[in-house]
């Protein structure tokens, strides 16, 4: 069958430790389901790439990478080496824009046996996706300062909403929802502060519900969405937002359903002329790097993502996705759990207990 070319960059802090254990669980599942994947690491980070080079990537990194299926990523960016502007401007978001990756799909479920800090929720409670527009935005390094040091210095940094860029994100958030069972979609907006860009996405997602009778649609302003997911978690289904305001309701979303140490995420190119990234949606952790007790698991969760779309509709990847999401769940119940989830358990046990039930 076909070998799947993947592109492996650990990166920075946890990255380096929850890697193995993606990788561990993946090369399992592979032999069982018959799947051929083939790793090449890249050592691209700001504690070792950078230190030796000066900068981040490689002037070539668009053609070193434009012939993979996929790009499995921990984590990039170590503050007391780059300044995380340039670290992550230099890397994991010339990724996003220079593939095309504008659907960052990020799920948000509590798994049996995580604690919820939320009274009484079950896991059929809190299940949806977070689907966020990951190449224009607010996300921007067009701007400037002036008059640096005067009592007059003044900066600004433009953000970009365009036609197109709109339109295929809230396309994809309109099919993804029409394909699920709620058939619901909830719009982040804040037209009352923001005067110009969300009328705009406004009136775009208004003119695309037309084109999806079957999808209940709603907006919110995102300072009221931010409360009623932690009020409220059952009413989404699939929650779609600009650049920021995707980042910020997809760590809020995984913290209300438990921990971010299980929160999985893909980068997409829908087209696919392009390699597509798939990673945690937490950074490299230096708070509790080097200790052995990051959570494997949103790495582990963001390779069965992989798994399903480099299968591009194949029901054997399909299931290799859902062997390992079986997995992580049946892990979760019966431990080990590392210390984000009240366990004691290190990384490496716990990637070893989830590859053992596969
Ligand atoms: P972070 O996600 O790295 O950490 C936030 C908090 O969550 C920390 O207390 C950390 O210990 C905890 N945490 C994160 N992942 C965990 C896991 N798997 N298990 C247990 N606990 C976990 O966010 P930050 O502190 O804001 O950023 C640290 C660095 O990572 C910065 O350089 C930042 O720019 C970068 N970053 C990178 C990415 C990425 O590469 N995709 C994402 C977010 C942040
Ligand atoms: C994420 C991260 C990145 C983002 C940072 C590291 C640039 O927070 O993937 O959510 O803001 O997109
Ligand atoms: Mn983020």
């Amino acid at each position: 069958s076909k070998v799947h070319k993947i592109a492996v960059i650990a990166g920075d802090g946890i990255g380096k430790e929850v890697m193995p254990e993606g990788l561990r669980v993946l090369d399992k599942v592979a032999a069982r389901f018959d799947i051929q994947l083939q790793w090449s690491h890249f050592d691209w980070a700001c504690a070792d790439y950078y230190l030796a080079h000066g900068k981040m990537l490689p002037d070539d990194w668009f053609e070193q990478l434009r012939g993979f299926d996929a790009i499995y990523f921990g984590a990039v960016g170590w503050p007391d080496v780059v300044p995380d502007n340039i670290s992550l401007w230099d890397s994991l978001l010339k990724f996003r824009r220079g593939f095309d990756q504008y659907v960052n799909l990020r799920p948000v479920r509590l798994l049996p046996g995580v604690p919820c800090p939320l009274a009484n929720r079950k896991p059929e409670d809190i299940d949806f996706y977070v689907v966020r527009e990951n190449t224009e935005g607010e996300y921007s390094n067009v701007g400037g300062r002036m008059f640096e040091g005067t009592d007059r210095e003044f900066v600004i940094q433009q953000s970009t909403f365009t036609r197109k860029g709109v339109d295929r994100i809230l396309k994809y958030a309109f099919e993804l929802a029409q394909s699920r069972p709620k058939k619901h979609l909830t719009s982040a907006t804040k037209s009352n502060g923001m005067a110009i860009s969300m009328p705009y996405w406004d009136e775009r997602v208004a003119a695309m519900a037309g084109q999806y009778p079957e999808v209940r649609q709603d907006s919110y302003h995102v300072d009221i969405l931010a409360a009623r997911f932690v009020l409220s978690p059952e009413r989404f289904d699939v929650v779609v937002a600009s650049n920021l305001f995707g980042d910020i309701l997809s760590d809020l979303g995984p913290a209300v359903a438990g921990t971010i140490g299980i929160a999985a995420s893909a980068n997409l190119n829908p087209e696919r002329n392009l390699p597509s990234l798939f990673e945690p949606v937490h950074g490299s952790a230096p708070d509790i790097f080097g200790k052995n007790i990051a959570n494997p698991i949103a790495m582990i969760w963001s390779g069965a993502m992989m798994l399903d779309f480099i299968g591009n509709g194949d029901e054997r990847y399909r299931q290799a996705h859902d062997v390992i999401i079986e997995a992580i769940e049946a892990v979760l119940v019966e431990g080990p759990r590392t210390p984000d989830m009240g366990g004691d358990a290190d990384t490496t046990s716990v990637g070893k207990a989830i590859a053992e039930r596969i």
